[in-house]
């Protein structure tokens, strides 16, 4: 596998224009279930199959529809402050927030998802060991996805997965438990004693569903399964990071709290919302800054170069080579983000001009390029193209074309 440094090498290798497939890293990733594989939009490398997977839904993931899903970020989020009172702040108990985020990650994806939450922070516990089986399973995927033939020979040989007793993974069997809830009874009340949002993602998958007949059942456990084991870890990560980061460099805590006192809270709601939130330059850089330093994905997003080859870096790599990007080597880059590239410094996305940050913000792999219906947009040839691979010429009110800008 060549693995590639160079942050201005990421439209290369990932533009949704462009045909660089999933390598075999990514049905490392696949989850089991009863023995077969759950196709995922993460995971599975079938480039039809993936379009079938993402296109009714990719709509769902726009900015301006992800807002429609705060009052579920919401009420996790007070929860999740009434659980800590409760537990910790009233007794003087010790509080594992490190653990405490990552059930609150994992809980909203639920809220999220199904209007349920996985029930992390009502139990105060590792709901059916859902945390400890996705260790187990990164901690045994991360090695085996470097060398894959040894999952096609171990863990995903039949004869191997006939003779192991059928498990189901929890997270699939926590999603099909809500499908098979929501089909019987679609106005099943919420853990908030709310009746079931209609707003939430499995509403809306259920909806895409419907309109298009083609699209087999087994899709719905896609979708869900992808939101929850894409969406959970990574939050909790970044959230863990941008913590840990701000407590252990208490100037940079202070000036968050100095930036945050400037909102006048007590005129807002609680939680502030995103609106008021994503004012604050500060606290924008601070989370960029988690992202650079502790990416949530530690291995190189691998690709396989298509027929006709390509040029990497300025060398020819034959068509089949494996080739990726580690976000952990990429963002470290010291000729993009600076000497101290390696140090916690959330000043860097403020003390520079528009066009480092733009440069900057280009060479971040976790935030700018990979979400679904990112409404990010970069110019290629002249043109503009956003992350579902929509393509745009954009006219200037005289009359000029907005080019290369
Ligand atoms: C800090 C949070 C997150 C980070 C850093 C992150 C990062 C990424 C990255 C790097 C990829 C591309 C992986 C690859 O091509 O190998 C990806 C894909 C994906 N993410 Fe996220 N993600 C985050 C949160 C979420 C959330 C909250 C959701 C769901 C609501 C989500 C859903 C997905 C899905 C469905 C894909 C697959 C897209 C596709 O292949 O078409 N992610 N994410």
């Amino acid at each position: 596998m060549v693995s590639v440094g160079d942050p201005a090498e990421i439209p290369n290798l990932y533009s949704f224009t462009r045909k660089f497939t999933k390598s075999d890293f990514y049905h490392v990733l696949l989850f089991y279930a009863k023995g077969k594989p759950v196709p995922t939009i993460f995971a599975t490398q079938d480039e039809n199959l993936h379009r079938m997977l993402r296109k009714p839904i990719s709509g769902l993931y726009t900015m301006s529809n992800l807002l429609s899903f705060e009052p579920h970020v919401d009420s996790t989020v007070a929860f999740f402050f009434a659980q800590l009172d409760k537990l910790f702040v009233q007794t003087g108990g010790v509080c594992d927030l490190g653990t405490w985020l990552q059930m609150f990650a994992f809980d909203v994806m639920g809220e999220l998802t199904f209007s349920k939450r996985l029930g992390f922070l009502q139990r105060a516990e590792d709901v059916d060991g859902i945390m400890e089986s996705i260790w187990h399973y990164f901690y045994k995927t991360s090695a085996v996805s470097q060398i894959p033939w040894v999952d096609r020979l171990w863990a995903k040989n039949p004869v191997f997965q006939r003779l192991q007793a059928v498990r189901m993974n929890p997270i699939v069997g926590f999603g099909l438990a809500r499908i098979a809830e929501r089909k019987v009874a679609p106005d099943t009340f919420s853990d908030t004693g709310s009746s079931t949002n209609s707003r939430d993602f499995l509403s809306r998958f259920l909806e895409a569903q419907s309109k298009d007949k083609s699209i087999p059942p087994w899709a719905l456990t896609a979708w869900t399964t992808s939101n929850i084991t894409a969406g959970s870890g990574t939050t909790a990560i970044l959230l863990r990071t941008t913590i840990y980061s701000l407590l252990s460099h208490p100037a940079t805590l202070a000036r968050l709290l100095s930036e945050l006192d400037s909102l006048q809270l007590s005129s807002l709601p609680t939680p502030v919302p995103f609106k008021q939130a994503r004012t604050l330059p500060y606290l924008d850089a601070c989370i960029k800054e988690a992202g650079r330093l502790h990416p949530p994905f530690g291995l190189p997003l691998e690709r396989v170069v298509p027929p006709g080859g390509a040029t990497v870096c300025g060398r020819r790599l034959a068509r089949g080579t494996v080739v990726g990007m580690s976000p952990w080597v990429v963002h470290r880059d010291t000729d993009v983000f600076g000497e101290d590239a390696r140090v916690w410094r959330p000043e860097r996305w403020l003390d520079c001009g528009d066009e480092r940050r733009r440069r900057m913000e280009a060479g971040l792999l976790t935030i700018t390029f990979a979400e679904p219906g990112c409404p990010e947009w970069r110019v290629e040839n002249r043109w503009f193209v956003n992350q579902t691979g929509l393509k745009v010429r954009l006219k200037r009110r005289d009359g000029g074309e907005v080019g290369k800008a």
